[in-house]
């Protein structure tokens, strides 16, 4: 793990966990960071700000000014590659949310232009309430990277979610993100995924049983990669925290429609793994349907096909890539789709292999291209797949 020559604000604020900071600092500057500490008032209660000064081999600042010296907060902002806010309370998250500026923490965190990292700590009534939630949300909203609490025992003796990250995973969690390389960047990503529901009544649907796992692990690889993401996901109890991937929630095959066709234009590359409805019913009843007769007869129209409009209108410089979901003749009706679709790549998955397709963690994958090439991949996770996909489109793209 390195983060040579990366440049780190650590901001210690007022919980217990922040007698973890001092060792937290011991592993960013092995791993090859310069570390400078601040700490709220608070902070200094739990941590003794010499020790933090000893292990970063810097001064702990706690002040905008401290009498004598005047600390520059925006040219620390400016200083930073990065700036961790660890442990980060819930009086400091509160004020990073909604713009405070009463201490140099604060000051430092307004004046970063550089990837913010919050690794929250607190109690789990503190951590479940809904206000630290909407705070933690509105942090996501500008992009500040959210470290996962642990799950464990408490301060106050309850055992639950809300621990700060171990310091070993802080570093993990940061250096995937600094020393990642960043092939994508500047390229704008869409990424379809989950399940569509097409309204037979007001509360009845035709779905499926999708649940968007595979699309959110390559939204987010894409992300991890450097581009900027458009997720564009069904109903699903999934969600993803990535900072540059951004979702947008739909319901229904033409929403899906809808949202990808209006940013596809700007869109580098394209990755269509939802599992729409192929067809929907022509109308929607307004109200419940009651039951009646022995049987009961909908009519269903055809959906927009979504990929197939969008290989229509692709440029040369655009990479498609679209999946397929088969039970029989996989690869011919893979291939089929290929063409048909005008797609660059299509991911195919068949339902006879155990541990592939909807719900599993895993999934057996098969990377069908244009120049006739079948690459069959073992089964591995859905992140691993998720990897292999995306630099297979590095390989079409020539990155
Ligand atoms: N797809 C789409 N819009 C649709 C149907 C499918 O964008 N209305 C996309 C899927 O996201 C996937 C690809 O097309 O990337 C293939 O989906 P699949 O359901 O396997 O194929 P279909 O074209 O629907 O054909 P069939 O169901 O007959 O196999």
């Amino acid at each position: 793990m390195s983060l040579a020559g990366k440049k780190i604000v650590l901001a210690v604020t007022g919980s217990i966990a922040a007698y973890k900071t001092p060792q937290l600092v011991r592993l960013l500057v092995k791993a090859g960071a310069d570390v400078k500490v601040l700490t709220t008032r608070a902070a200094a209660d739990f941590v003794s700000p010499l020790a933090l000064a000893t292990v970063s081999k810097h001064p702990t600042l706690s002040d905008v000014n401290d009498g004598a010296t005047w600390n520059n907060h925006v040219e620390l902002g400016l200083w930073a590659d990065a700036m961790l806010i660890a442990p980060c309370s819930a009086n400091s998250l509160s004020k990073l949310a909604n713009g405070l500026c009463d201490n140099l923490v604060c000051a430092v965190y307004l004046s970063a232009r550089c990837p913010v990292f919050v690794a929250p700590a607190m109690d789990e009534d503190m951590w479940i309430h809904p206000s630290t939630q909407n705070n933690l949300n509105k942090l996501r909203t500008y992009s500040n990277h959210i470290i996962p609490v642990g799950h464990g025992e408490l301060a106050s003796g309850l055992i639950g979610p809300g621990r700060m990250a171990e310091p070993e995973d802080i570093l993990t969690f940061l250096s995937d993100y600094l020393s990642a390389p960043q092939p994508l960047k500047g390229l704008k990503a869409l990424v379809t995924a989950g399940p569509t529901y097409e309204r037979i009544d007001p509360v009845r649907f035709i779905g499926n049983f999708s649940t968007g796992k595979m699309g959110i692990a390559i939204a987010e690889e894409l992300a991890n990669k450097g581009a900027d993401v458009t997720l564009v996901l069904g109903p699903s109890h999934e969600k993803t925290d990535h900072a540059h991937v951004h979702t947008v929630r739909i319901e229904s095959a033409g929403e899906l429609y809808e949202a990808c066709t209006r940013v596809f234009a700007a869109t580098d590359i394209a990755v269509l793994s939802a599992a729409v409805a192929d067809y929907r019913p022509e109308e929607m009843a307004t109200e419940k349907i009651k039951k009646a007769d022995s049987k009961l007869s909908v009519t269903l129209a055809k959906t927009e096909d979504t990929l197939k409009a969008l290989g229509k209108i692709k440029t040369a410089k655009q990479t498609l890539v679209g999946f397929a979901l088969e039970t029989t003749n996989e690869l011919e009706n893979g291939r089929k789709k290929l063409k048909d679709k005008n797609a660059d790549m299509i991911v195919l998955n068949s339902l006879r292999d155990e541990g592939a397709g909807f719900g599993h963690d895993t999934n057996k994958i098969t990377l069908l291209t244009k120049d006739g090439g079948a690459e069959a991949l073992p089964l591995q996770s859905k992140k691993e797949a998720a990897t292999a996909i995306v630099n297979h489109i590095l390989k079409l793209r020539h990155v």
